[in-house]
């Protein structure tokens, strides 16, 4: 298949740590799609997107079922927890969201998240003591590292109730086996069979085979809108190294995450906040603290401001990095980047932007692979003279007052990416074009 306009796909994914504001990105994109999907992770992703007066939270579901024309996609490449994605269907059905399996697709190659990944996740982050990743919780290490070790339960199982139970019941007994010896808490496993069968039965009908239903909608030139989770430094391969998630969320994981081919793409969509955020452990070399941090962040009181979607955590914040974002334009090929949050930067009388690390006295525009490399990097900064201005209203490139479209001049030639759409409000309509 070559590109061409009777299908189109597009890719989006966070440029550094996520928390990029992607949900707010795919938000914008889907409203052109005919499909949503996602590839990688499970519900250590989170969005939080303001519709009108609803705050939502999203955490498996991709945000196109906000749309009504758009189907949505959960791909091969995820670990789902079926009873938080019931959760979340039910979730949606109450904000007055269609939610039928005509609408939602779930791949029946997903892998599951089961109680047991989530006491083993627990258990490893407690034995690591000081030096724990920091992770969700959520059980997306173990569940993908059962895959990859070939014993993972698949979503697919689930259509076959009793063999399910079975399975699951056996993968349970194991895993306990395990916990006591480490002296966690056991898992109560005839709670658990029942919870997981309930979910099973109530997920049945959107279990498919999604790179057919993918494939059928592009043959048919449909839109397919693929929603990035996480950002490229929490890429396994390419990410701060153990400092990671356990899934590929850069470009290459969305075609193994998905089944599709490359050709099939045609925009490959970058979303960078205008500043750097983080949650969780590991090195972060522009990280700010004391009142610079505080005014980045904001207080907690608006979903906007910068605290974790899925755990609540305040976010690290510091300058924005160029040079991890112009890695992930280079891990990504992005076409073009989204640039969310600049309204935040009105008001600050200067602005520095990292081009370059200096790591044991050697300068380098180059990402360290060993993490005590990015710990010991510390940023060369090029400063920028701020601007004063609101820019919520604004919707044109050219309107933005001139340090500001420098400040996003500089990003887009470090980057060698043009800067397409920025946002500068939480509310849908609070975007900029070029
Ligand atoms: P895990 O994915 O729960 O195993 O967590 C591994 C690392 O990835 C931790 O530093 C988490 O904070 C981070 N992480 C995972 N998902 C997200 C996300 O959607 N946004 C931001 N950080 C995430």
């Amino acid at each position: 298949m070559r590109r061409g306009n009777w299908h189109a796909c597009h890719d989006h994914t966070g440029r550094q740590w996520g928390d990029e504001g992607k949900g707010r990105a795919v938000d914008y994109l889907s409203a052109q799609a005919d499909v949503t999907a996602r590839a990688t992770g499970g519900d250590n992703a989170g969005h939080t997107l303001n519709v009108g007066e609803h705050l939502l939270k999203l955490h498996l579901v991709p945000s196109g079922i906000l749309h009504p024309h758009v189907a949505c996609v959960l791909g091969n490449g995820m670990v789902i927890n079926p009873v938080n994605l019931v959760k979340e269907i039910e979730e949606l059905r109450g904000f007055g969201l269609d939610v039928s399996p005509e609408r939602l697709k779930v791949s029946t190659r997903a892998h599951l998240i089961t109680p047991a990944h989530l006491a083993l996740d627990r258990a490893s982050e407690r034995e690591r003591g000081d030096s724990k990743i920091g992770t969700t919780l959520r059980g997306i290490g173990p569940a993908y590292g059962d895959k990859v070790d070939r014993r993972g339960i698949r979503v697919g199982e689930m259509l076959d109730v009793e063999a399910f139970a079975q399975r699951f019941e056996e993968a349970l007994s194991r895993t306990n086996g395990d916990l006591a010896r480490r002296g966690a808490d056991l898992i109560d496993i005839h709670g658990a069979v029942e919870q997981y069968v309930k979910a099973a039965a109530r997920l049945r009908p959107y279990i498919t085979d999604t790179s057919m239903f993918i494939d059928d909608a592009l043959r048919a030139g449909k839109r397919v809108v693929v929603e990035g989770a996480q950002g490229t430094l929490l890429d396994v391969d390419f990410g701060s190294y153990p400092f990671v998630t356990s899934s590929s969320p850069t470009v290459g994981g969305a075609l193994t995450g998905l089944g599709f081919g490359p050709t099939y793409v045609d925009r490959v969509v970058g979303v960078a906040k205008a500043f750097s955020t983080r949650v969780g452990g590991g090195p972060m070399p522009t990280e700010l603290d004391g009142p610079l941090a505080d005014r980045l962040r904001g207080t907690g009181a608006n979903f906007w401001d910068e605290y974790g979607t899925t755990t609540g955590r305040p976010r690290r914040v510091g300058w924005l990095d160029g040079v991890i974002l112009r890695y992930a334009c280079v891990i990504n090929g992005f076409t073009e980047l989204v640039l969310t949050k600049l309204d935040i930067l009105s008001g600050f009388e200067s602005l520095q932007i990292c081009t370059a690390y200096e790591i044991d006295g050697e300068r380098t525009t180059e990402v360290p692979a060993s993490v005590d490399g990015l710990a010991r990097a510390t940023p060369v900064y090029e400063t920028f003279p701020g601007w004063s201005e609101d820019v919520s209203e604004i919707r044109r490139m050219s309107d933005l007052p001139a340090n500001a479209r420098r400040y996003l001049d500089a990003i887009a030639e470090l980057c060698r990416t043009p800067i397409d759409v920025v946002s500068v409000g939480p509310e849908r309509a609070q975007l900029v074009h070029a």
